[in-house]
């Protein structure tokens, strides 16, 4: 199905309250038509916050990052299911199990979605974490990418990654195997903490199915026009890779 370059942008509602999140949903209208609820507002807000965008009919990438033994999460999806969430985090380092009994909650339902996404190693931590604390004796790139393998086994839909190493995952998991990135700014904005960052032009001709974009667009003094211009070169990446 032929996707405008409004789908490809995910605003993430990074604000501590309802109010404040319907703020930013009324500024953006119809412009934005995918939000994502992370755990601040999420713990705040609850489910309130999902059924108020879904009565909007918007959809909804729930970011939990969920971690718990297998039977816990796969309640947790269930739960998710019920909602009617497009998309859902859960860590690849929870193990294939965990992964599985999830994925298996939604078939089980016979349910479309949420798809999940694999959330690979935080772009927090570092390769000293890796072999300090997991043992692991790998590079960063590899332990990413057999991660992303396992949640492919596992049956998700996707994973989460920086737009750098799209191209690396999808060789690996195939093109269908979606990549959300975040860490997107407009050629020459302010970068915040994010150590590594993307422009929207480059994540696109990288590859990535999904931009998830917060504080460029939700603390900006205009956020349509924030929108608008990021859109623009989303449609700008999609000509060049047509
Ligand atoms: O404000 P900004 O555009 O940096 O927000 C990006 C969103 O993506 C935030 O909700 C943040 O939690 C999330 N994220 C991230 N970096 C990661 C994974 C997720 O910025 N590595």
């Amino acid at each position: 199905m032929k996707r405008d370059a409004k789908d490809f942008l995910i605003v993430s509602l990074d604000v501590p309250s309802i109010e404040e999140s319907l703020v930013v949903v009324e500024n953006l209208g119809s412009l934005v038509d995918f939000y994502k609820v992370g755990l601040e507002l999420f713990t705040r807000g609850g489910p309130t916050i999902v059924e108020i965008l879904k009565k909007r009919e918007k959809k909804v990438f729930l970011d939990l990052k969920l971690h718990d033994i297998p039977n816990t999460v796969a309640g947790a999806v269930n739960a998710a299911i019920d909602m009617e969430v497009d998309l859902l985090t859960l860590h690849t380092l929870g193990g294939f199990e965990m992964m599985e009994a999830a994925q298996k909650a939604v078939w089980k339902k016979k349910s479309e979605k949420p798809i999940m996404l694999g959330v690979t190693i935080l772009t927090s931590l570092d390769e000293a974490f890796l072999e300090d604390v997991l043992g692991i004796e790998k590079t960063f790139n590899d332990e990413i990418l057999d991660l992303a393998s396992i949640a492919k086994s596992a049956g998700l839909g996707g994973v989460v990654a920086s737009a750098e190493e799209v191209s690396l995952i999808k060789e690996c998991c195939g093109k269908d195997f979606i990549v959300a990135t975040p860490g997107i700014r407009l050629t020459g904005a302010k970068k915040d903490d994010q150590k590594r960052f993307t422009t929207p032009f480059d994540a696109i001709v990288n590859g990535s199915d999904y931009l998830v974009v917060g504080r460029p667009i939700i603390k900006s003094e205009n956020m349509r026009a924030s929108a608008e211009a990021i859109i623009k070169e989303i449609k700008d990446g999609l000509q060049e890779t047509a």
